[in-house]
Formats: C-alpha cells, sequence, structure tokens
C-alpha cells in the first residue's frame, strides 16, 4: 500500500541461526586468538578423543547451538594447531583471512560447483581464478583449472588427462574400452616423485609397475641425461612425470630441458609441484627461475591449501588443452541442465562438490599480484632464516639446498635425530616432522604459512637448540658421539 509517511528502514533480517552463527563465531575467534599460546602438536591423542567424543548414538534431538558448543569443547585438545604460524610439518598452509571468510560464506552458501547453470556465481569464480592463478604460474592462459581436493586428486586429475592423450594418440579410446587390451603405458618419473603419482596409477588401473624410475642427484632432481636413456630405451605411449618441489628439499627438476627432451619423443608432461608451483608467482628472480621451463608442460598438478594458504581442501588440476581435459572427464545426463561454455564438473572427478572457487577469489584478490609474490618471497625467506638459525646449533646440519621453502635437518646420529624429532612434538613450540632422507633420519620443515614470523623462526630455533642440549646431555646441544 503506498502512503505518504516516510517510515523507517526495517531491521535487517536475521536467520533462525543467528545466534549459533555468533556463537560460533566467538569460539572461532578464540581459537585463532589464542593461536600463538596453546601447544602446536595436538594434547591429546586418538584415544582420548575417542573417549571424549564417544557414546551412543542420541534417540532424540538436541539443541544444534549447543551441540555445536559441546563439540567445540570436547574436540579442543584434539585438534593440532596446523593454522600455527610455527607448524612447519609436512607441507601444510595456513588460513589467510580472505580465504577464510570466504570459505565460511561456501558453507552457508551451499551451491553445487559441478554445474554453471546451478552455481553461475561458484562457476563465474573459478573461471575467473582460474585466469588469474594461470597468469600468476606462468602458465598458458588458455589451459583449463579443475578445482579439486588437493595435490593427491590434481595428479590423478592431470594423469587421467594424459592417458586419454597418449592412447588416443596410439588409436585407443580408453573412455569407452577401458584398459583391457589397450596398448602399455609407460610412465616415467625421477625415483624421488611424491607417493601420489603412485597413487594416482593404482587409480588409473596403469599400476605401479607402469612406472619406470629414473635415479636423481643428492637433492632429488631427476637426472637428464639418465632421463634421456629411460625414454630412448622405450617406445609407445609415454607419460613423464616431472617434480616441481621435491617433499623433503624442495629441489625442482630441469624442467625446461627435461620437458623438451620428453616432447620431443611423443611424450605427455605432466608436472606436480604441489607447493613448488608457486615458484612461479614469486617476485624474487632467483626464486622464480626455480620453476623456468614449467610452462612446456602438458599438465600441472597445484595445491591452494599449501602454499597460497586457503582452508582444506583445495587443489588445482590444470590441463593445457581444454578437449583433452573435457575428454576424460566430461559426462551427460538428460536430467542434467547442461551450458555451452561448458560446466566445471567436466574437469574433475567428482559430479557434485563444493565451491571451492570462493576462496580462492577472495584469497588472490585480496593479495593481488604483488600480495602472491610477498607471501612466496616470505616464506622462503623464513625458510633460510630457520636453516641459518638451526645451522648455528652444534650438533645440528642442514642437509638440503635452502633455495625454496623445505629445510632438512639432522643432530648427529639417526637416534638423536629421532629422539629431537620426538621431543620437538611433546615440547609443543613448534611442529616439524619426522621422516628419512637417502636412508637416514632427518627432520622436515615446511614453511608454509602466510602468517610466520621472524619471531616465530627464532622460537623455534630456540626451541630446537633447548631440545637438542637436552637430548645430548651436554648442555650446549652436542651430543658425544
Ligand atoms: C610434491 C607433492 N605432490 C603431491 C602432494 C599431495 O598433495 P595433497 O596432500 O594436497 O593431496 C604433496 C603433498 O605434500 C606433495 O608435496
Amino acid at each position: 500500500m503506498a502512503t505518504d509517511q516516510v517510515s523507517s528502514p526495517a531491521p535487517p533480517a536475521t536467520s533462525p541461526t543467528r545466534a549459533l552463527l555468533d556463537q560460533v563465531a566467538e569460539t572461532a575467534d578464540a581459537f585463532l586468538g589464542a593461536l600463538g599460546d596453546r601447544p602446536v602438536w595436538t594434547p591429546a591423542g586418538y584415544d582420548e578423543m575417542l573417549a571424549a567424543l564417544g557414546g551412543p548414538l542420541p534417540d532424540g534431538p538436541s539443541d544444534p547451538a549447543e551441540v555445536v558448543a559441546d563439540l567445540a569443547r570436547r574436540a579442543d585438545r584434539g585438534l593440532t594447531a596446523t593454522p600455527s604460524g610455527r607448524f612447519f610439518g609436512f607441507v601444510i598452509g595456513g588460513v589467510h583471512p580472505a580465504a577464510l571468510g570466504a570459505d565460511w560464506l561456501t558453507s552457508v552458501w551451499d551451491q553445487n560447483a559441478g554445474l554453471t547453470a546451478l552455481a553461475p556465481a561458484s562457476a563465474a569464480c573459478e573461471a575467473v581464478a582460474a585466469g588469474w592463478l594461470l597468469d600468476l604460474l606462468g602458465l598458458p592462459a588458455t589451459a583449463s583449472v579443475g578445482f579439486v581436493t588437493g595435490g593427491m586428486q590434481a595428479n590423478f586429475t592431470c594423469l587421467a588427462a594424459a592417458r586419454h592423450d597418449v592412447l588416443a594418440r596410439a588409436g585407443w579410446d580408453v573412455e569407452r574400452r577401458g584398459l583391457v587390451g589397450a596398448p602399455p603405458v609407460r610412465v616415467i618419473a625421477g625415483a624421488d616423485h611424491h607417493d601420489t603419482i603412485d597413487l594416482a596409477l593404482r587409480y588409473l588401473g596403469l599400476g605401479t609397475d607402469a612406472l619406470v624410475e629414473v635415479p636423481t642427484d643428492d637433492q632429488g632432481r631427476i637426472d637428464v641425461d639418465a632421463l634421456t636413456d629411460t625414454l630412448n630405451a622405450g617406445a609407445g605411449p609415454t607419460i613423464v612425470c616431472l617434480q616441481a618441489g621435491e617433499v623433503h628439499t624442495g629441489a625442482f627438476d630441469a624442467l625446461a630441458a627435461a620437458s623438451d627432451l620428453a616432447h620431443h619423443r611423443g611424450a605427455w608432461v605432466h608436472v606436480d609441484g604441489a607447493f613448488g608451483l608457486w615458484a612461479g608467482a614469486a617476485g624474487d628472480p632467483a626464486i622464480r627461475a626455480l620453476s623456468a621451463g614449467a610452462d612446456r608442460a602438458n599438465s600441472w598438478a597445484t595445491d591452494g591449501h599449501k602454499t597460497l594458504n586457503v582452508p582444506y581442501d583445495c587443489g588445482f588440476a590444470i590441463v593445457r588443452d581444454r578437449v583433452t581435459h573435457r575428454a576424460t572427464f566430461g559426462v551427460h545426463g538428460d536430467y542434467l541442465i547442461s551450458s555451452d561454455g561448458g560446466d566445471p564438473l567436466e574437469l574433475v572427478p567428482e559430479f557434485s562438490r563444493r565451491a571451492r572457487g570462493f576462496p580462492v577469489w577472495a584469497v588472490l584478490r585480496s593479495l593481488g599480484r604483488q600480495g602472491v609474490a610477498d607471501l612466496v618471497d616470505g616464506l622462503c625467506r623464513n625458510a633460510r632464516r630457520l636453516a641459518d638459525g638451526v645451522a648455528a646449533i652444534p650438533g645440528a646440519s642442514v642437509l638440503n639446498d635452502v633455495d625454496f621453502t623445505q629445510v632438512l635437518l639432522a643432530f648427529g646420529d639417526d637416534d638423536t635425530t629421532r629422539e629431537v624429532s620426538r621431543r620437538v612434538l611433546t615440547d609443543g613450540t613448534a611442529v616439524l616432522t619426522p621422516s628419512t632422507w637417502r636412508g637416514q633420519a632427518v627432520l622436515r620443515c615446511s614453511v608454509s604459512n602466510w602468517s610466520t614470523t621472524a619471531d616465530d623462526i627464532d622460537r623455534t630455533v630456540a626451541a630446537l637448540a633447548r631440545i637438542v642440549g637436552d637430548v645430548g646431555g651436554t648442555g650446549d646441544g652436542v651430543r658425544p658421539t
């Protein structure tokens, strides 16, 4: 009804879940606010968590807000502070605020990202963010990008496209005919390739026996001469997997030379750059040079939840040739509303999935080109600072060339290194995780968190010095050997 009276604006509508959302914001704020103080490694193990969270399924309903508050209380001691600036384990990024906010909205909006018509905002975010990603990483602007759960799924997706292409060129339609009776596919990779390449080959039905390993140097880089010999020793459909960023050392294969060799023999070149592909976005030319030649590949796997600091889970499967990418994962359903320009579900193994483009778009838009460059440069600078600090601890050694974000440490003999590794986790100041490199016990460090400060690094080095001293029992960090 029209009226001449000026009415005051209606109060903004709130949802029935408003109180719950406020409560969650408070809980989240408390967690983030205390991140610097809580032990970085989880204080409680699985058994304590089972006891805390277990019990029979309730017969009836409970208030959602109470349940969520209860979950936060019960789970707290079983949470590892992976978003902490002093978490250096495995290869795990933190959570950039823009990505965090957008990720919350992703759950609220609950879009199914598979179809453009159903989720146009999501599809547009993915398309725009994909363009930004390709630009930042120095990859061909016409490549297509599938938003997947992480590096593993990105490797699988890219290698599925590779399988399609090398078999199609051998006259075999693998999507229609399967692998029974297909020409054998050779997959060549450096001996220090990531384990998810093997897993991808299992998923793909190629099997790990299809893998021919090429020797690597002391940093884990593929031996290019040996790659030549391996390529020459066989024929037929061939996929070469190169690596940008070895998980222990951070080393990069000679991507330009190795790609050229492989292409010369008709092979598909895939680059696993879960964290290392981001070298291409660095500001420092020396860091950018590490991934030089990456643009020559046919496909690339990289992560959002590592260097880009998007919350779990987020990865990118990038394929140079859109037609091949679509031919591998394209699907038809009469009940779907397909879009002429294509649908995101044609680029990934999933049908329905989370709208991962929102947090990616948000973090890239928030950081901008300079912010991403500063992020990558800062991670490398912090890795160098940590390596220099640890190198000054008596009895400690840095085993790798710290050119990127990974630092590989040892503290005398294997028993001492293992004991230091164990105590690092219980100490709680920082997290670095144990591994074995070339048969030697090591402590791995991956600097992947946007929020890590020089003070975080110095506190970590001080904690390591203290722990090494305690383990050595000499008070000066040296264990008599
Ligand atoms: C080189 C490399 N490839 C693949 C992966 C697997 O990535 P995600 O854990 O995201 O699946 C990793 C994980 O650290 C990695 O370092």
